[in-house]
């Protein structure tokens, strides 16, 4: 569920941002959407086949998606029913679906495959970019912590896309909802859902044409069955620098709170820019708090801002740190993390890390979990009484 507090699509320019309509031509859309698909296509993965560093995942020559009719997405979804709705984001719902796995048509409730069935808006042209870019992108991109994009369909001025199920939902739910379905997230648990998302990651950012994710944030991880993390939403996603480049320079889109400080005052957005994102992600899963919240203090609004000088020794970090893990938190492996979290969230974004160092950097904090047990790690202080009320709202 997008974030209420989130504000996504956003502009230094707000006008240029605006969503406006797909217009009543449904040809002239047509149109404009083949010229842009294929030539996207053909500038976006000329050489984009290099499967070097990609031990886990893949860049696929052509996307190998279904193309859903109308009539059938909807019948998937039993006429994309309200107690469907998986959940409601900037540019679309999000229905559950039943499809026969082997053919991909549809079936009863019950029988078959899960999927997820994504209707986008149909009157914003944001909403059209993103569905562009997201069979770009997802289409192409196979690797185990990035969701399984099925399938897309395009009748009239409907716009849907068709991913794998993720039976436990987003990270964002488990951290911020309260409720019998959302019991808080262990330590180990949080960690496991670091490692893989920063997999996700490094894996974008690894290959010889890069690709900067732009819009990492809770909600936009995904867990399977097993709480194995995958990166969803590519609507966002953008090449990377070429040429020599450090930058590419763009139109300032992203959620407020997790977007890196250089591209919103300048445009600018480095691969490394993705590593600020992750970095806020790190601090939400410590301390259980939104990377932005009004009914905070004034002095709270920005997670970032507001926590930074926590996370620097191990006392004033157990403060910080999220008041459902209970204490129940190796207090050193805390600490480690706080600290790459204040690397990924540096002003520079040279002197952030790689995403593999990231990778590389939990991985070390995992490997000493079997070492030291899960302990008592200090005592909440008030401001953790403080957190629990932000956490009703
Ligand atoms: N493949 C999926 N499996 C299960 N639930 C999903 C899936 N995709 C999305 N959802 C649910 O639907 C919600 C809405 O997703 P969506 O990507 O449209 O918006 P969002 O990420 O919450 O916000 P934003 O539009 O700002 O990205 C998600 O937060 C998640 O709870
Ligand atoms: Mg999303």
């Amino acid at each position: 569920m997008g974030n209420c507090l989130d504000s996504r699509v956003k502009s230094l320019n707000p006008s240029t941002t605006r969503p406006s309509s797909l217009g009543t031509s449904t040809a002239g859309a047509a149109s404009t959407f083949t010229t842009k698909l294929s030539s996207f296509s053909d500038s976006t993965y000329d050489n984009f086949n290099d499967s070097e560093g990609f031990s886990e995942g893949r860049i696929l020559e052509a996307a190998n998606l279904k193309v859903f009719t109308f009539a059938e997405l909807k019948s998937a979804t039993r006429n994309f029913k309200s107690d469907k709705v998986l959940g409601e984001g900037g540019f679309g719902t999000v229905y559950k679906g039943w499809l026969d796995e082997k053919t991909l048509t549809p079936t009863k409730s019950g029988i078959g495959i899960i999927v997820a069935v994504k209707k986008m808006k149909s009157e914003s042209m944001q909403g059209l970019a993103e569905w562009q870019s997201e069979i770009n992108f997802l289409g192409r991109l196979s690797h185990p912590n990035l969701v399984r994009l099925l399938g897309y369909c395009w009748e009239d001025k409907e716009l849907l896309l068709v991913y794998e199920f993720m039976p436990k939902g987003s990270l964002e739910n488990h951290l911020f909802r309260r409720g019998a379905a959302f019991e808080p997230l262990p330590w180990s648990l949080r960690m496991k859902i670091l490692l893989g998302a920063a997999r996700g990651l490094a894996f974008l950012h690894s290959s010889e044409k890069q690709v900067i994710y732009r819009d990492f944030k809770a909600s936009n991880i995904l867990l399977d069955s097993n709480y194995i993390p995958k990166l969803s939403d590519f609507g966002l996603a953008k090449q990377g620098p070429t040429g020599g480049d450090s930058h590419v320079t763009t139109r300032v889109m992203g959620t407020f709170g997790y977007a890196a400080p250089e591209y919103v005052a300048t445009g600018h957005l480095y691969v490394k820019s993705d590593v600020y994102g992750f970095g806020v992600v790190l601090l939400e899963i410590l301390s259980g708090l939104r990377a932005l919240d009004s009914t905070r203090p004034s002095a709270q609004h920005n997670l970032v801002d507001w926590a930074k000088p926590f996370l620097s020794d191990r006392r004033k970090l157990s403060r910080l740190m999220d008041q459902r893990l209970e204490g129940q938190y190796p207090a050193k492996a805390a600490l480690q993390a706080a600290q790459l979290t204040l690397r990924c969230l540096a002003g520079d974004p040279k002197s952030r890390p790689s995403m593999m160092e990231v990778v590389e950097t939990l991985e070390q904090i995992e490997a000493k979990k079997g070492r030291s047990r899960e302990g008592r790690a200090g005592n909440s202080s008030t401001i953790m009484k403080e957190q629990s009320n932000y956490h009703k709202h």
